[in-house]
């Protein structure tokens, strides 16, 4: 006799098969964590309204002006001033509606410590419209690299962040200024004629992200741990489906060793796709890879994996791109048991920013057109996003975004 169990003496998970949304997430508390019962219950409690049902990140913590990555040709003539960047995410936070879609907003630095013209603080903006504010807290990295590895297709040798040192006092800092999250982003190379990302590379960078993310807690903000394997290269979504495989399960074994309280944490990943000059695959293929490799490598007791847009190729309209595989992720795969949504910077704001130049007559207007993107990427996470239906500035004047750290 086979001891295989006939299908129907497993036990079911009624959670996975059912059409009802799943039960709310218990609210135990883990004995063995090194934070206590109420440090856990606040980050938890952070965690999960960044989670909250349909709604995403507006990432706004480009180090630059954002029209500066748009990878637009007559946005990028935008003066990058101080005052400009101000005046630019004052009118995004003030953008009537938008808590409806978007649960956190990530700030630069600049913009956590800045006021709008009016003398506002920019936290007290996002507070007053219903979304949590955070702060992006890596220091980018040198071009040098680690020594001995190889060159990739961004033209340096694989990385990691700078930022550790001064993490404890930067993370108090941020928290008393009102942030209650913060992001850290590493960037990992793929060329597999390479042997790109190295296991040393890989070894590094998340053992960086998930030393980041205890201190982030230790100080009572929530993590966004984002390892990003970028796109750059002419790569098959295969070898972006192996490296990322290889990554995840590597960081949330970090994530272990260091004691993350990974119900106090949230995932920001690349989708699985192919190289920008690799053969392209289709948003099935697409939804179907990433969730695949999300389903082996990240734990549920994550309430939320929020992507990143990422690069496109200059034939692609990012924004659109970026809505259509989520939406084809989330409609594919009804039950996960994260919420599986979006931290989009690229494709969220190219529109709004084209439509604004810089002009104060064009604020409404660029306002409608960030609530449209970030309306769709809601209708995306329950998988019921039309091709289409936003407007979008498509792919006229497209050029090469400025690239580097975020
Ligand atoms: P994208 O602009 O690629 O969406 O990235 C957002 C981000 O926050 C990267 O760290």
């Amino acid at each position: 006799m086979s001891n295989l169990k006939s299908a129907d003496a497993w036990p079911i998970n009624r959670r996975f098969i059912s059409h009802t949304p799943p039960p709310t997430r218990s609210h135990c508390t883990m004995a063995s964590s090194w934070l206590t019962p109420d440090q856990q219950a606040a980050l938890r409690g952070i965690a999960e309204a960044m989670s909250a049902p349909g709604k995403g990140f507006l990432a706004s913590d480009e180090s630059a002006g954002p029209w500066l990555r748009a990878g637009h040709a007559e946005a990028k003539k935008i003066p990058d001033t101080a005052e400009m960047r101000a005046a630019y995410r004052s009118m995004l936070y003030t953008t009537p509606g938008l808590s409806e879609y978007i649960s956190g907003v990530i700030l630069h630095k600049e913009t956590l410590f800045q006021s709008d013209a009016a003398g506002n603080k920019m936290v007290d903006l996002i507070n007053k419209a219903g979304m949590i504010p955070g702060i992006k807290l890596d220091s980018a990295y040198d071009k040098a690299g680690l020594p001995g590895t190889a060159v990739g297709p961004l033209g340096h040798p694989e990385t990691w962040d700078k930022g550790i040192d001064d993490l404890e006092k930067r993370c108090a800092e941020a928290y008393a200024q009102g942030a209650r999250f913060a992001k850290w982003r590493n960037v990992i190379q793929i060329d597999p004629s390479k042997g790109l990302p190295s296991e040393l590379a890989i070894d590094v960078c998340v053992k960086n992200l998930a030393h980041y993310a205890v201190i982030c807690q230790r100080n009572g903000l929530v993590p966004i741990i984002e390892p990003e394997l970028v796109p750059n290269g002419s790569h098959p979504i295969e070898a972006c489906a192996d490296a990322t495989e290889r990554v995840l399960s590597a960081q949330f074994a970090a994530l272990k060793l260091f004691g993350c309280y990974l119900e106090g944490a949230v995932l920001k990943p690349n989708m699985v796709k192919n190289g920008l000059t690799g053969p392209r695959a289709a948003p099935e293929v697409v939804a179907a890879t990433t969730i695949a490799v999300l389903k082996r490598t990240v734990p549920s007791a994550m309430p939320g994996i929020f992507f990143l847009s990422g690069e496109t190729a200059l034939d692609e309209d990012n924004e659109e791109t970026a809505t259509i595989n989520l939406s084809t992720m989330n409609k594919m795969f009804a039950h996960l048991p994260w919420s599986v949504s979006f931290s989009f910077g690229k494709a969220l704001q190219k529109t709004c920013i084209v439509t604004w130049m810089g002009k104060a007559e064009n604020v409404e207007a660029a306002q409608k057109a960030l609530l449209n993107r970030a309306k769709a990427n809601s209708a995306a996470t329950n998988g019921a996003y039309v091709a289409g239906t936003c407007a979008s500035v498509g792919i006229d004047g497209n050029v090469q975004m400025a690239g580097g750290a975020y």
